[in-house]
């Protein structure tokens, strides 16, 4: 195994605009990277230290091998006091929650909900079309899937503001890291209330929602506990309110500044659907996912020990040239494109259905409305790292 801490200096990590070198030079460190000894006030499985993998195959391998590489609820911390239904569940008790879930989110499930989303979708553009410009993130990309997301759940839309504080407490929490399991367990206490206010209310009366939906779901025999719908929620609250809001940020900074490829989606939307799985390939808005070894194993032929935590780099599994024809290149014409955006194995991304709906009617209504766009001169786009996000993404047109 490497040890990456003498590489440092290679690459400039800031640049988080453009990470694809950094993952290449990760790559090619080795297929797993030892970040070195832990520290024990690291969160969640961080404490003994930390190991990356990030080929194509590799990543693959990991995915496909939960028996050895556990998600379980020590693999990351981010404020549960119970393992997150299904993320942290290793098979084979995991299937039985995909089960219940997999049917609610299938395509044609999904597919009922295109009408109401497109129908949000152009009560939020529509306002800015004469406008000339907005901040993008704040004004499309937080409350759109946001709005989706909170209506579709069940959670009251006037509080969203509050919710993506509360989101954003635990995914971005502004302290140091020693003090981040503390601060994310006071944020994640104040969402299980929320949460719980919502599950109360639909025990009393049933409505036309997904909490309703998990209360009510059956199969085999088998139905949710009220605190598995308690931990499914809690989860979903993550990965519904940021994923696609990431996504949508990390898109339309790309078209923004690729005019040409914009150009492409305006004149013909039907190549809609190919751009978002070559852009989600490219930019990958969830770089990596953590598991945690359960006994001593290789990953192309590298040794790694027992309990400790790997990262999962699905961002350079998506741009490792061994895989991929013409790597750098963003192909809206890509033939085949098995890229690893949503994960893979047992924990593929349960709403990657409902995720490339969001995204597509948004880039559909989007550039019927405003085809012509940019980022306003001298204005530099600032990445976050963990989820890859644009908080700053002003756009003019
Ligand atoms: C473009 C947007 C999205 C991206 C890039 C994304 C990405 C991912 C990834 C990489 C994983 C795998 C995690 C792991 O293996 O540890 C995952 C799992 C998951 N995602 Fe998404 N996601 C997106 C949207 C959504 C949405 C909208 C929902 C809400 C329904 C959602 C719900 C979930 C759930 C429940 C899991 C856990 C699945 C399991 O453990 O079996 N995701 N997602």
């Amino acid at each position: 195994m490497t040890d990456m801490s003498a590489m440092a200096g290679e690459a400039d990590p800031n640049d988080l605009a453009h990470p694809q070198p950094l993952y290449k030079l990760l790559r090619d460190a080795g297929a797993a990277v030892d970040m070195g000894p832990g520290d024990p006030d690291s969160p969640g499985g961080f404490a003994n230290g930390m190991v990356i993998v990030g080929g194509t195959e590799d990543v693959r391998h990991v995915l496909a091998h939960p028996e050895i590489f556990s998600s379980g609820i020590e693999a990351v911390s981010i404020g549960q006091v119970r393992p997150l239904i299904p993320l942290q569940i290793d098979p084979p008790e995991h299937k039985n929650y995909r089960k219940l879930l997999d049917p609610i989110f299938a395509p044609r499930n999904v597919a009922k909900l295109e009408d109401q989303t497109r129908q949000l979708v152009v009560e939020m553009i529509e306002p800015l079309v004469d406008r000339g410009g907005c901040n993008f993130h704040r004004e499309i990309a937080e409350p759109l899937p946001t709005t989706v997301f909170l209506q579709l759940l069940g959670l009251p839309v006037s509080r969203a503001r509050e919710f993506i504080e509360l989101k954003d407490g635990i995914i971005r929490p502004p302290v140091p890291a020693s003090e981040r399991v503390e601060y994310t367990n006071v944020v994640g206490e104040k969402i299980y209330a929320v949460l719980q206010e919502a599950i109360d209310e639909r025990q009393a009366e049933r409505s036309d929602d997904f909490i309703s939906m998990f209360l009510d779901a059956e199969v085999d025999g088998h139905r949710l506990t009220e605190e598995d719908v308690l931990d499914i929620c809690y989860l979903f609250f993550l990965a519904g309110l940021d994923t696609v809001t990431a996504s949508l940020d990390c898109m339309l900074a790309y078209l923004a500044e690729h005019p040409e490829q914009r150009r492409r989606i305006v004149e013909d939307p039907a190549v809609i659907p190919h751009a978002i799985e070559e852009m989600l390939r490219w930019e990958t808005p969830v770089p990596g996912v953590i598991r945690k070894t359960t006994q001593a194993t290789e990953v192309g032929g590298c040794p790694i020990e027992e309990g400790r935590a790997v990262v999962v780099m699905l961002a350079s599994a998506n741009t490792d040239e061994r895989s991929w024809a013409d790597v750098d290149t963003i192909d809206f014409d890509r033939a085949e494109n098995r890229h690893l955006a949503f994960g893979g194995g047992a924990h593929r991304c349960l709403g990657s259905h409902l995720a490339r709906m969001e995204l597509r009617v948004a880039l559909e209504e989007w550039h019927r409305r405003i085809p012509d766009y940019r980022v306003p001169d001298g204005h530099q786009l600032l990445y976050f790292q963990e989820l890859r996000a644009v908080e700053n993404l002003e756009l003019i047109w």
